[in-house]
């Protein structure tokens, strides 16, 4: 039986603090003409956000019975490639848009030299959380994480999905060219996230194709999520602006098919992601109820 969503709560209200705590550490703000930039950082990682990623993270590794602290190493630098993606999504060039996690976004909040300086530092920063030894003792380990975050990050992961996702005004995307968007729009680094575990873990190669099945559905439905929330969610819950896709001319499954389809596609990717795991016992419960969580969500 896979535990309802609400399960979830305390684990994401214990990630949410744990992920805060160590920006908050990480992030002091220096006593010189970089307080700007580092006060931008801090107002984009901590205190908001579901901290889905680092929840991910932190199921996988656990599977793999990965120390704890080392995992949320991992965690943390998938949410900070995380938020600079959405510091950079947000800009006027891009989605143009204010509001992000209920509060003012980065380029609204300080301005947008600043807000690409920040996105820009929190993308390094991700690659030094993970080369530092303290993520993994083993050297081909912190390899592995780094070659796997930027693949995910790169042209053929979130970076070259954004491209895709601001071209769809000029290109026209069937079903295959809208799932690829999404794959490397956001699929990509929610597969890092599982990878990551097997990583961490030292999972042969060979046994980590559930995994994989599962990211990738999971990746696709989650985005589909966020296409329906832009119709159908509020302000209030998201915390950042809805309906501006159809105007903008957002390329989403929502467009091309429709509210009702999309819906049930997400629900078919949900069920295919968690029949993935069936290898695994209740061990995996917590990534069966982050699926789940994944298309229930109403924010
Ligand atoms: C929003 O991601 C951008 C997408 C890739 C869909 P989230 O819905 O995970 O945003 P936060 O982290 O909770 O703010
Ligand atoms: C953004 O997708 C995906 C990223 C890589 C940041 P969206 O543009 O739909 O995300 P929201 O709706 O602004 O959070
Ligand atoms: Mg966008
Ligand atoms: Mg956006
Ligand atoms: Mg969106």
């Amino acid at each position: 039986m896979v535990p309802s969503s609400l399960s979830l709560k305390p684990a994401i209200e214990a990630i949410g603090k744990a992920i805060d705590q160590r920006f908050d550490r990480l992030l002091p703000v220096p006593d010189d003409s970089r307080a700007r930039l580092y006060e931008a950082m801090r107002h984009s990682v901590i205190g908001g956000g579901k901290r889905m990623r680092p929840l991910l993270v932190v199921a996988s590794c656990d599977l793999f019975h990965v120390d704890r602290e080392r995992a949320l190493r991992v965690a943390l630098a998938i949410e900070a490639i995380h938020c600079y993606s959405l510091i950079h999504d947000d800009l006027p060039c891009m989605d143009d848009d204010d509001l992000r996690r209920g509060k003012p976004t980065v380029h609204k909040a300080f301005d947008e030299a600043t807000a690409i300086l920040a996105g820009d530092c929190l993308h390094a920063i991700a690659f030094e959380i993970l080369a530092d030894p303290a993520t993994h003792e083993d050297p081909f380990a912190r390899a592995e994480l780094v070659t796997e975050l930027a693949v995910a990050s790169g042209p053929a992961g979130m970076g070259g999905g954004q491209m895709m996702d601001l071209a769809a005004g000029d290109t026209s995307y069937d079903l295959a060219g809208i799932t690829r968007l999404q794959q490397l729009k956001t699929g990509a680094l929610i597969q890092f996230c599982l990878e990551a575990g097997a990583i961490m873990g030292r999972l042969p190669e060979s046994q980590r194709t559930p995994l994989r099945g599962y990211a990738r559905d999971l990746g696709l439905a989650f985005q589909i999520a966020d296409d329906l929330l832009d119709v159908e969610g509020s302000s209030a819950k998201t915390g950042k602006a809805v309906q501006k896709d159809a105007a903008a001319g957002k390329a989403t499954f929502v467009s091309l098919m429709g509210v009702e389809r999309a819906r049930a596609q997400a629900g078919i990717l949900i069920d295919q992601a968690i029949a993935h795991l069936s290898s695994y016992g209740q061990e995996a419960d917590l990534l069966r109820a982050i699926a789940r969580f994944a298309i229930e969500r109403d924010s």
